[in-house]
């Protein structure tokens, strides 16, 4: 065969991916300006998100002045509430689940393993629908270059993001605060900072800056600006969630530093293992080198991609949490074909308008623990705990 230019033969298979890619957005999940959330709510289930019967919220309805929800013309029922009704019900009977901002801090998780798709963008998505649907004000930042959470919210990356749209003019000094970079996305409760692929270029800007900083106080400066940017907007949040790249770079870096805490996913297979083993190794590395004061409220491998059917999992679950004790929740998030197929259509389980109950009530138990790991950091959550654990 002849030999084909490299450069002719990738720009052919660029042409035909990327306008696949356009025309999946287009198709399947609709570009962000049209793509909605649009499940709604049974009376039965807003009165448990509430926290008040559904005869209660009924009676509400005037009162805040809610539009009357749609009916079934069959049985003159309510067809169910949206998201933001169900906010609404929320602020007026006062349960929203917000932080107390005289005693509780915006907590940052970051999402991270170097390995690369162990779930990481899977759990920061879905992790943060199941606290908006709480009720929590959550502020996703996508710091890798791939972008696949900036594409679950509907964005197609390279078409519609800059790089003046990501972190990188706040990285880059040029922005004295990251308030530039945050949208609101469709669905309610959640900002985003989105990424692009110049994030990627962006590893190499850091290092040669980095290079000129002279001591050791600079370097740590330097390696905090995400952190700091974080600062200049997280008071708006109960919760930010950082999907981070599957690569140690600068901008890895930057996400083990900007966090309060880490959310390691792992799968429970030996090469996993290994990997985040390793992950483990570089970053006690990296920040004894860096910032050996740094600390966490914790740092958890949540066991992902689970699949109940090897023995060799269950297995491994085992080892997993004798080598990291504590540090591994102990609810696992399972391998599920719905969360598979909901991402075909960059969404998840829990924006379906007809969803799966058995995977929603999977994954309400994984992120429960990682919600009650967040609330027993917040001292005006404490009596609330305490209900819970009674409960
Ligand atoms: N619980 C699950 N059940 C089934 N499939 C899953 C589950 N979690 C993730 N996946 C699938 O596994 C693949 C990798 O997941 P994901 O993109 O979240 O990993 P990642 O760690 O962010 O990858 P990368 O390192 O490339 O950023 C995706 O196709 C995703 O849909
Ligand atoms: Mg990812």
């Amino acid at each position: 065969m002849p030999a084909i230019t490299a450069l002719d033969k990738l720009q052919t298979i660029l042409a035909a991916s990327e306008s696949f890619l356009q025309k999946m957005h287009e198709l399947g999940a609709e570009p962000h300006q049209r793509k909605t959330f649009q499940r709604l709510f049974s009376p039965g289930e807003a009165a448990e998100m509430v926290g008040r019967d559904r005869t209660t919220l009924a009676r509400a309805e005037s009162e805040i002045g809610m539009a009357a929800p749609a009916r079934n013309p069959g049985n003159n029922r309510r067809v169910g509430y949206t998201l933001e009704q169900v906010q609404a019900f929320r602020t007026h009977f006062g349960t929203l689940p917000w932080r107390d901002p005289a005693t509780d801090a915006p907590l940052v998780l970051a999402c991270q393993n170097f390995k690369g798709g162990v779930g990481k963008s899977t759990t920061c998505v879905n992790l943060a629908h199941y606290l908006a649907l709480k009720g929590y004000r959550v502020l996703v930042v996508d710091t890798d270059s791939q972008a696949t959470t900036t594409s679950m919210f509907g964005y197609v990356p390279d078409a519609e993001i800059t790089a003046d749209d990501t972190i990188l003019p706040y990285l880059a000094s040029e922005q004295p605060s990251l308030a530039y970079a945050v949208r609101k996305t469709y669905f309610p409760g959640i900002d985003l900072i989105p990424a692009c692929l110049a994030l990627y270029e962006a590893e190499i800007a850091i290092v040669m800056r980095v290079g000129a900083q002279a001591s050791r106080e600079q370097r740590i400066a330097f390696f905090s600006e995400l952190r700091y940017g974080i600062e200049t907007v997280a008071q708006n949040y109960d919760l930010i969630l950082i999907d981070s790249p599957p690569a140690l770079g600068m901008i890895s870096i930057n996400v083990l530093l900007a966090a309060d805490a880490l959310v390691v996913p792992s799968a429970a297979r030996m090469f996993d293992f290994s990997s985040t083993v390793q992950f483990f190794r570089m970053v006690h590395a990296y920040i004894g080198q860096l910032d050996p004061t740094k600390t966490y409220r914790w740092i958890s491998v949540l066991t992902s991609l689970f699949d109940r059917r090897y023995e060799s999992q269950k297995q491994f679950f085992e080892v997993m949490r004798a080598c990291f004790g504590d540090s591994v929740f102990q609810r696992v998030f399972f391998h599920s074909s719905a969360v598979i197929n909901a991402a075909a259509q960059f969404t998840t389980p829990y924006e379906q308008p007809k969803p799966d109950r058995a995977v929603l009530k999977m994954m309400d138990n994984v992120f429960e623990e990682i919600e009650l790991a967040v609330l027993r950091e917040w001292p005006s959550k404490a009596a609330e705990l305490t209900q819970r654990a009674i409960a």
